[in-house]
């Protein structure tokens, strides 16, 4: 292997070692818009989740709208059904967003606790923040892989 293509394999290496923004799909975020979506470790794509572990997830976006409050709903897409996956937190107003919300750049910034009681399995992940109107400041989508 020459000097060039060792490079070209160590950045490509880089590339994946580093946090890189997830890999979304907007589904009607229509109180706000997304800018970029952060789960810290996520080395893959998707994004494996290691029974056991906490992993921070840190959506950016700004809000078209004023809102009093925030409440944050997901649910794990398992064979195209949605499950209701209950936070321990709920309130977006307690995630890193200041309340009121006005018409501005956020980061709604929460823990994801993978309980080693989950299953092992492929998943999409639907998490929404719904605001006073329980229209979504965002509603986005994302595959991860829980593994043992
Ligand atoms: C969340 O992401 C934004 C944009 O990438 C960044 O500026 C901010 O520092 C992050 N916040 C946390 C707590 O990681």
């Amino acid at each position: 292997m020459d000097v060039r293509a060792a490079s070209v394999v160590l950045f490509c290496l880089m590339g994946f070692t580093f946090a890189v923004p997830v890999k979304y799909l907007d589904c009607g975020s229509t109180s706000g818009k997304v800018a970029v979506v952060d789960i810290n470790p996520c080395l893959n794509d998707p994004c494996q989740l290691h029974k056991g572990q906490s992993y921070s997830v840190n959506v950016t976006f700004n809000s078209a709208v004023e809102s009093q409050t925030s409440k944050a709903v997901v649910h794990g897409i398992v064979a195209g059904v949605p499950v209701p996956f209950p936070l321990d937190n709920d309130d977006g107003c307690k995630c890193g967003i200041q309340c009121p919300i006005k018409q501005q750049d956020y980061n709604y910034v929460t823990s994801l606790p993978v309980k080693s009681i989950y299953p092992s399995m492929k998943l999409v992940v639907k998490w929404e923040l719904k605001d006073d109107g329980e229209n979504d400041l965002f509603c986005i989508e994302f595959p991860v892989q829980i593994v043992g």
